[in-house]
């Protein structure tokens, strides 16, 4: 099992913040946002990553995390130019996955739950991490039936639940066939949502629902809540 962290994307929501920077350089609490899905990553055992980013300030992902050793992992960086969606930036991990299942995490998104069980059981197919929100219309959105999943709609007006779909992946290589055969959504970009949508109607995408906290960080709003979250689970844990 790989891991990839997509850092590309233009960070547009964030702007002016983003005028100068990076988004995933951006704080969230006490530390860059990057390194919370990396944490996600090697506390999940993984301990081969590929980060992609845009063009713009990839020095500082380099900068700021190295080689990976710290850590005790391996760091290589992929660059995206422009930025065609996350199913393209997941595309050009292509050649460096090399027939390995992929582990794929959005690198605005801040997970409590450990998630190495799924990680380290994973066989074949595809897993998606669900989260129940008060604002499914801003995510991919999943229907449920019993334990199986019936569809995911990208930022639906009327979702058909409230549980959002959250930038956690898991991957067998035939992901990267699926990509090569995507046609670029309304918004022009190859969607991840489509991905997992191809998964489902083989039958072969299972889910889990996350207990802990969650949060994107790509707006303002969200961005603060991610922090105040980080804030607060950090205060739990001194106060064991
Ligand atoms: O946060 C979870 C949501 O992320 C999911 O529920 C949605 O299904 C999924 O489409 C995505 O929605 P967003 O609109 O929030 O995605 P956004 O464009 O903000 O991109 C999220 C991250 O993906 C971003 O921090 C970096 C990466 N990305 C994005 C794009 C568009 C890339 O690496 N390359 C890209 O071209």
């Amino acid at each position: 099992m790989k891991g990839v962290i997509l850092a590309g994307g233009t960070g547009s929501r964030l702007f002016p913040l983003t005028k100068v920077t990076n988004k995933h350089l951006l704080p969230v609490y006490d530390k860059p946002m990057i390194c919370y899905p990396l944490n996600t990553l090697v506390n999940a055992g993984i301990d081969d990553i590929l980060i992609v980013s845009g063009r713009g300030h990839v020095g500082h992902f380099l900068e700021l995390l190295g080689s990976g050793s710290d850590m005790g992992v391996r760091l290589s960086y992929e660059i995206q130019e422009g930025a065609g969606g996350i199913a393209q930036a997941l595309g050009l991990a292509r050649r460096w996955a090399d027939h390995d299942s992929v582990t794929v995490i959005l690198g605005d998104n801040i997970f409590e739950d450990p998630v190495k069980d799924a990680v380290q059981s994973f066989k074949s197919g595809a897993r998606i991490f669900l989260k129940e929100v008060p604002d499914a219309q801003r995510f991919g959105v999943a229907e449920i039936s019993g334990d199986h999943i019936i569809g995911i709609e990208e930022k639906p007006k009327q979702p058909k639940s409230n549980l959002a779909v959250t930038g956690l992946y898991i991957y067998d290589s035939e992901v990267f066939r699926i990509i090569q055969e995507l046609k670029p959504s309304g918004r022009g970009e190859l969607e991840i949502t489509d991905v997992n949508n191809a998964y489902i109607q083989k039958s072969a995408m299972t889910f889990s629902l996350l207990k802990g906290f969650w949060s994107d960080a790509g707006t303002f709003d969200s961005l603060l809540h991610a922090s105040v979250m980080v804030q607060e689970s950090r205060k739990t844990q001194t106060s064991r």
